[in-house]
């Protein structure tokens, strides 16, 4: 395992992840963690993030030097490469010119760190303070104008680090950087792998499972599909898989899940089909908040009565459930250890008060990616997990107005079209998320053939996004664009007009309610 050491700034989770895209494990602590405490992990390397711009700033995060006794390898990276500089009895000095963005940066000597790299390339820099003296015993690699000492390595102790941030993507040669140090100073092996992440979770859920049974709650989406499909690898019939059909997906989405998803995993699937029970209880109410409470509601009535009908069927006591957790969670709670399975407990309402479940959440340490590419390990169709989110309230908060089956008809065809047409495009990767809109409450007069009409119009919203907490709207081309329009105006009757939103988040939310 390599740590990541994270002083606070917004980079730590990026270099976990490049740094797993090396096909080396890697975990985020925090920089209040003790050098003892992180020497007692026994990693095969340390990290130092970025952090605040400047080392002798008030409150600034410091280093437990004792990470530095040599035992372990450690790359400091833009604040992580000061503070381990200063550490080792560099100079850290204001020099007046601080570097935000791109800058080029000249190498002196490669090294073993910039070995092969270009002589000048851009790199991606935030700093005010600089090193204008590296410690002893280390090589002076690189400068720019504003940082004398851009980079440094001491091969005899598996010491590196650079001024800049060589996990992003402005960064020229900047995964290539963090692999020499990670492969040749540190000396890494390059096994993390998604077969070897399926391997080692079969083996943990086993190990914590025993013979016990567990449920499951099937979405639709890609973190309950993979969660789900890792548990039927490990133990098989013990696990029962719920799939709660409130009749809100998309057009072909149910059916996938329970055909296509069953067929590739041998999950044993109880499905409820619900949507009518979903439709009453939606009939005539237009407002947001109260369709999400409606169906947040009779989800969960939903899915207790099915696990009442699991637990009272003879067998093994049901003792789990399995939880699509990833990665980020866990970091932005505060958990950041990072271990893949844990135990908690769980009472959900409307069952006896005693009875205890367990979260096994196999997803605890990856992050999306590599959740698609377990999914893909596991054999779940492509379909299922190539998918962009999708709210949990599903198309009834994509009918601006009273939700019917009619409508949902209606959304359901122009959405598959738009769908399709992205996925011909090849598109898919660019987009977040691609919501598609029916304004059922809003008619327009259009012309058709010789007739005049008064249909419903159409809202395409696509966004490109990190997060979803801010997002951009996704120039798509011209052409995409025509052909969505024309055949949505074409093949669904109702629909005289299509419009693109081209509102940013904020002030407008991803979804229209
Ligand atoms: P907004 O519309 O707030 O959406 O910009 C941000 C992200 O959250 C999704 N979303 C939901 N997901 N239940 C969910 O499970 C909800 O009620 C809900 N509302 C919005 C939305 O699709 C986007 O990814």
């Amino acid at each position: 395992t390599v740590l990541v050491v994270d002083f606070g700034a917004q980079y730590a989770q990026l270099i976990a992840r490049r740094v797993r895209e090396a096909r080396i494990f890697s975990e985020i602590v925090p920089s209040t963690m003790s050098a003892e405490e992180i020497l007692a992990k026994k990693p095969a390397a340390v990290i130092l993030s970025g952090g605040p711009s400047s080392v002798y700033a008030p409150g600034a995060p410091q280093l437990d030097s004792g990470v530095l006794d040599g035992s372990v390898p450690v790359f400091g990276i833009c604040y992580g490469f000061q503070a381990m500089a200063a550490a080792l009895g560099g100079t850290v000095a204001r020099t007046g010119l601080s570097e935000f963005g791109r800058t080029d940066v000249s190498v002196v000597s490669g090294g073993v760190l910039l070995d092969g790299v270009p002589p000048t390339h851009r790199i991606w820099m935030s700093h005010g303070d600089a090193v204008t003296q590296a410690p002893e015993g280390f090589s002076v690699l690189a400068s720019t104008g504003g940082a004398p000492v851009a980079a440094f390595e001491d091969t005899d102790r598996r010491f590196a680090g650079v001024q800049w941030h060589p996990e992003v993507l402005h960064s020229e040669h900047g995964q290539e950087v963090l692999e020499r140090f990670l492969v040749d100073i540190a000396g890494c092996r390059q096994s993390w792998t998604s077969a070897n992440i399926v391997e080692e979770q079969v083996a943990l859920i086993r190990e914590q499972v025993g013979d016990a049974r567990v449920i499951s709650a099937l979405s639709g989406g890609v973190d309950s599909a993979v969660s789900t499909a890792l548990v039927q690898r490990a133990i098989g019939d013990q696990l029962t898989a719920v799939f709660v059909d409130h009749g809100l997906l998309r057009k072909g989405e149910a059916e996938q899940v329970e055909n296509d998803y069953v067929a590739a995993t041998g999950v044993d699937l109880k499905v409820v089909d619900a949507a009518e029970q979903f439709l009453g209880h939606l009939a005539g109410v237009t407002d947001p908040e109260e369709k999400r409470k409606i169906i947040g509601r009779e989800f969960i009535r939903t899915f207790e009565a099915a696990e009442r009908e699991i637990l009272s069927t003879p067998g093994a006591p049901v003792k789990w459930l399995v939880q699509g957790t990833l990665y980020p969670d866990v970091v932005e709670s505060g958990g950041g250890e990072g271990a893949a399975n844990i135990k908690s407990h769980h009472n959900v309402g409307g069952l006896p008060e005693d009875l205890e479940f367990g979260l096994i959440e196999p997803l605890r340490a990856l992050f999306k990616d590599e959740v698609r590419e377990v999914g893909r390990q596991l054999g779940i169709p492509e379909a299922i997990v190539g998918r962009h989110p999708f709210p949990g309230p599903g198309l009834a908060i994509r009918i601006v107005g009273a939700v019917d089956a009619d409508r949902l008809r209606i959304l359901r065809d122009a959405d598959a079209i738009v769908r399709e047409e992205t996925t011909a495009a090849g598109l898919d990767s660019d987009i977040w998320q691609f919501p598609v809109v029916l304004l059922a409450d809003v008619r327009s007069v259009g012309v058709q053939g010789d007739g005049r009409t008064y249909g419903h119009p159409i809202v395409l919203r696509p966004v490109s996004s990190e997060d979803a907490m801010t997002a951009d709207w996704s120039r798509l081309p011209y052409e995409l664009l025509e052909r969505i329009s024309t055949r949505i105006t074409n093949e669904v009757r109702e629909v005289n007009r299509v419009v693109l939103d081209v509102t940013s988040k904020p002030p407008g939310t991803i979804e229209w309610e």
